[in-house]
């Protein structure tokens, strides 16, 4: 991926996410309800190691989250309010990707901090599998569609199917949220997370409800992969007249 100045911007928008995440949710003390600079400082100077590595896996399952869902809503939103929102498309490989990344860091650390790597405590003594599988069907829909995010991907599947995977994506990210549900739901206390938090499964589940809006509107679908990144003018930028 070439390193310019839409590259930049989308670098700084990824990084921006992250330090909001850890300013307003990893430093938020759940006992006060108050932001607590002690607290951020404890995690990231790693005053207990242990913790620190479990708060900042959060962080990145948030980020990763958020950045995805933001890829996933520029799509939708571009076409419905391209005057609005066209302008950001260029910056969506890069979000999505990075996105992705995150993600997948979140991923593999929790396979082996949670679950030791041990199918046993995955799949079968597992309290919450629904949790797991959701979390693992996300994850390869994530990586499917990052490493098909190319034009060459395109080339090789043929438009129609490239894009019928990148649609798919939504599949994903609806388990990705049952996901975040799923683990975050505990007996007594019900779904129990820091507010900030809260943001992130909002702007997800916009990302599937916008996508849902443009079946129901009817707005005209793109043509080409350069529509999808921003590297093309749309043919029709208008949604159709019922
Ligand atoms: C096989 C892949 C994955 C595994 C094993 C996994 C595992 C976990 C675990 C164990 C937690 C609880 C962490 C804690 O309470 O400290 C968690 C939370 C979470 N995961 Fe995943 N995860 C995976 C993939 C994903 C993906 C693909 C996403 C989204 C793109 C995601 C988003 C989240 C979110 C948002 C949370 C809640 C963070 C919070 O506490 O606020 N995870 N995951």
């Amino acid at each position: 991926m070439q390193f310019d100045r839409r590259n930049v911007i989308s670098a700084l928008f990824c990084a921006g996410v992250i330090v909001s995440i850890l300013l307003l949710y990893t430093a938020h003390d759940k006992q006060t309800g108050a932001l607590s600079g002690e607290k951020l400082l404890n995690v990231l100077t790693f005053k207990d190691m242990q913790n620190s590595l479990r708060e900042l896996n959060k962080v990145a399952a948030l980020a990763g989250l958020g950045l995805i869902a933001v890829a996933f809503i520029l799509g939708p939103l571009s076409r419905m309010f391209p005057a609005q929102f066209a302008t950001y498309l260029p910056w969506r490989k890069f979000v999505g990707i990075a996105g992705f990344a995150i993600a997948a860091l979140h991923s593999v650390y929790s396979l082996i901090d949670f679950y030791k790597l041990d199918v046993d405590r995955m799949l079968f003594s597992n309290p919450k599998l629904l949790g797991f599988v959701s979390a693992a069907i996300a994850i390869v829909i994530f990586l499917a569609m990052t490493l098909t995010s190319n034009g060459e991907a395109v080339r090789r599947l043929g438009y129609r199917k490239w894009k019928s995977l990148q649609t798919f994506g939504y599949v994903g990210l609806f388990f990705a949220i049952v996901h975040f549900v799923v683990l975050e739901t505990r007996q007594g206390t019900g779904f129990d997370v820091r507010p900030y938090a809260l943001l992130f499964l909002f702007i997800a589940l916009v990302a599937l409800l916008v996508r849902i809006g443009i079946f129901l509107v009817k707005v005209p679908e793109r043509q080409s992969f350069e529509e999808h990144i921003g590297e093309a003018e749309p043919k029709i930028a208008h949604p159709q007249k019922r």
